[in-house]
């Protein structure tokens, strides 16, 4: 049996990548098992299925960065967190907080970063024409979207594809993506 890495996601919205992660780390030789969730949105759908899946999951006020990040620190100790991945979490982490956890921390962007950081991107990718998007899972530094890229992968747009459309091919491959990136830094 494989000694799986106590992990934390953080989240604020649906927690689709959240619910894949929980689904692969179910596999007896996924190399994290997810001990907490943290999401800065008390309506959370994530929060939802952490629940449903037996995981301690807790809703963290933001009023601001510094007493959010302290209340959370306070949680990943408690919990021994060794990893923490953040899926769809809308909040940008300090500097002082990235430095406690080296190469611990990573996250999904929807787009072939370095293109597209930020927000909005399918609307952006669209208008541009391009002939491709796709996911990056990359580590997280102190400039958005912009850390060491651990993984990528790309789908062809259609001529007829609409935002929606395309954020929903996006987010199934993000599905596979986050998974895989995992396993090729402990697998
Ligand atoms: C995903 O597209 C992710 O790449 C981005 O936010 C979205 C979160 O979706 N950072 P979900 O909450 O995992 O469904």
């Amino acid at each position: 049996m494989v000694k799986k890495i106590k992990t934390c996601v953080f989240i604020s919205g649906n927690g689709s990548n959240l619910n894949s992660l929980i689904k692969s780390s179910k596999a007896h030789n996924f190399p994290i098992k997810i001990e907490l969730v943290i999401s800065n949105n008390l309506k959370s759908d994530g929060l939802k299925i952490a629940k449903k899946n037996g995981i301690n999951s807790i809703f963290v006020i933001y009023k601001n960065r510094i007493k959010f990040e302290k209340l959370c620190l306070n949680k990943i100790k408690k919990n021994k967190i060794k990893f923490i991945c953040l899926a769809g979490f809308m909040k940008i982490l300090s500097f002082n907080f990235i430095k406690k956890f080296p190469n611990k921390i990573i996250n999904i962007h929807p787009s072939i970063l370095p293109k597209y950081k930020g927000l909005n991107t399918h609307k952006r990718v669209l208008k541009n024409n391009e002939k491709y998007s796709g996911c990056t899972i990359h580590y997280i530094s102190s400039t958005l979207d912009s850390g060491k890229i651990i993984l990528q992968k790309k789908i062809l747009i259609k001529k007829n594809e609409t935002e929606k459309s395309l954020k929903a091919k996006v987010l199934r491959l993000e599905h596979k993506a986050y998974p895989e990136a995992i396993v090729s830094l402990f697998g």
